[in-house]
């Protein structure tokens, strides 16, 4: 039976225009999703949009629309954009699915009859914008600690999930499963939190005279569901009714997705919602007695060009508009090559357009085209199915190992994933200037075969492995190679096509093609 494979994004507000941030998370879920793919496991990855609360209320009203309506047109920003970049999810959910709002009311009446939820008065203050609530002490000089904004002071009947008495096994849960949270620089900060505070319990409602746009509490219709608890639930619901029919029940006798999906085996966040995801949803699957998932990984931030990105600094970063002039596939490549998934990094247009003329075009595309060029002008293109130089292979196979690492993967270091990827890439380089090919083609024809072919296989292993992070460079390097599908020819031939000297059964003839990456001539990078 196929290993399964389950990966989230956050649900984004649908309030906001996508940005780079949403970019990069759900780019990173896509990475995850494809390599998880290409090495044939069944994988569900899913994002989508977060749909209730205050705030997408009131943009509607200022619209003259209803909140779904409002929310039906933002949502075609993420939809598109994901599609632009080569986002191959699953399913998207949206929180206003009434299958969605029907889970998340199951939980809610499951947990109030486990007496897991209790109304009680409460007084606090209230952030608006940010829609929660803070304590006395938390609160700097009348305004929210977060956001700078003013609170208001609140008292009211509302209903609390008791978080607080899970504290001591969160705790436990997060010593016991070292990869639960990742990086460990971001577990240590959660286990310090835990350690260092007295958990609160979490207010998990909202009086429908405040809000109405949310989903009503099943035990109390004078009352919607505070907007993350419906949100989190996101990642279980899914897998109730949106786990597509390719994807067939993994036990027997299931009814087709179910709980088969859960748990997930990766949360991808941001770093600012660790929190919520690591104490608030962790919690809320021990009082359900629902497993947790397998990791939550919480990433960096990018600055632009060294400050902080914002939308009254006016330096937003479109994504449509950095692929539109740089390509998706550099995109893709530069956010996950530039910086460690985990740590902060900076994004300049120089930046990227540096990684493409170095990495992409010089190392990558350059190394292609010769190779072609004199596939072509040796061989009239036909690469004989010989074997691969042995030193040459020894020094390849440890970065082809390196980069299909379970435990790099597992533990996304796609930096270190890339970096062995580009072992391979120079270290090809370094064969065509060690060799020569144009000085055996003069006088050596058994060796320039040999080498040709080493070439050709490892562009075609670099091709299957550079595949998820820039899916339409590696087909076109496949097809460039004279191979068919990648995706299909992969999965036809697994295992061993990722072996070091796969043949194909068919013969193989390569002719010349586009380059790959063509190099930006600007002022600097000349
Ligand atoms: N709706 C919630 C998530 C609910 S998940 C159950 C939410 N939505 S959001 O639209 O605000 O999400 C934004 C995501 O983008 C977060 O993961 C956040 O970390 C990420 N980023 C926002 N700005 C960012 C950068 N400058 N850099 C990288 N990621 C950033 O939160």
């Amino acid at each position: 039976m196929k290993k399964k494979f389950y990966v989230t994004t956050p649900i984004y507000y649908v309030n906001d225009v996508p940005h780079i941030g949403h970019a990069y998370t759900t780019i990173a879920a896509d990475i995850l999703a494809r390599y998880n793919r290409l090495i044939n496991r069944d994988v569900f990855s899913l994002t989508g949009t977060d749909e209730h609360g205050q705030k997408v209320e009131k943009a509607a009203q200022g619209k003259g629309k209803t909140p779904k309506e409002h929310a039906d047109l933002m949502v075609k920003n993420f939809k598109n954009l994901w599609e632009r970049l080569s986002i191959s999810n699953d399913a998207f959910i949206r929180t206003t699915d009434d299958e969605h709002k029907m889970v998340v009311q199951e939980l809610l009446q499951k947990l109030y009859d486990n007496g897991e939820i209790l109304k009680r008065t409460y007084s606090g203050w209230y952030c608006t914008p940010d829609e929660r609530f803070w304590t006395e002490k938390e609160v700097v000089e009348g305004k929210c600690p977060d956001c700078g904004r003013p609170v208001e002071h609140i008292e009211e009947d509302n209903y609390f999930f008791l978080m607080s008495k899970y504290q001591e096994r969160l705790i436990k849960y997060i010593e016991d499963n070292p990869s639960y949270i990742l990086p460990e620089t971001r577990r240590n900060e959660v286990l310090g939190f835990l350690k260092n505070n007295t958990l609160g319990d979490l207010c998990i409602s909202r009086p429908r005279h405040r809000l109405s746009w949310g989903i009503p509490l099943p035990f109390d219709e004078n009352f919607v569901t505070y907007v993350w608890f419906d949100a989190l639930v996101n990642y279980f619901s899914a897998t109730k009714y949106l786990v597509p029919p390719s994807h067939p029940p993994l036990s027997k006798g299931g009814q087709g997705g179910g709980d088969d999906w859960w748990p997930a085996d990766h949360h991808l966040i941001g770093k600012d919602i660790l929190t919520t995801h690591a104490v608030y949803w962790s919690t809320m699957l021990m009082a359900l007695k629902l497993p947790l998932p397998k990791n939550i990984f919480a990433h960096g931030w990018w600055t632009i060009e060294g400050k902080k990105m914002s939308k009254s600094l006016g330096n937003v970063v479109d994504p449509y508009e950095i692929v539109d002039k740089y390509g998706v596939d550099a995109f893709r490549y530069f956010l996950f090559r530039e910086v460690p998934f985990g740590l902060d990094g900076d994004f300049s247009e120089q930046a990227l357009i540096n990684r493409i003329n170095t990495d992409l075009a010089n190392d990558l595309g350059n190394l292609l085209s010769r190779f072609l060029a004199m596939a072509v002008k040796y061989f009239e293109g036909k690469i004989e199915m010989s074997k691969s130089l042995e030193e040459f292979k020894v020094y390849c196979v440890k970065s082809l190992v390196g980069a299909m690492d379970e435990q790099n993967w597992s533990h996304l270091r796609f930096n270190l994933i890339l970096e062995n990827i580009w072992n391979i890439v120079s270290e090809t380089n370094n064969l065509i200037a060690r060799e020569e090919p144009w000085k055996l083609a003069k006088d050596n024809q058994a060796r320039l075969k040999d080498v040709m072919y080493s070439i050709w296989n490892s562009l075609r292993i670099i091709a299957f492995l550079v595949y998820p992070f820039m899916p339409s460079t590696a087909e076109r390097m496949w097809r460039q190679l004279g191979l068919k599908s990648l995706t299909e020819e992969v999965r036809d031939g697994l295992p061993g096509i990722f072996s070091w000297d796969w043949k194909p059964a068919y013969e193989i003839k390569v002719s010349k093609g586009e380059h790959l990456f063509p190099r930006i001539e600007t002022k600097e990078a000349k």
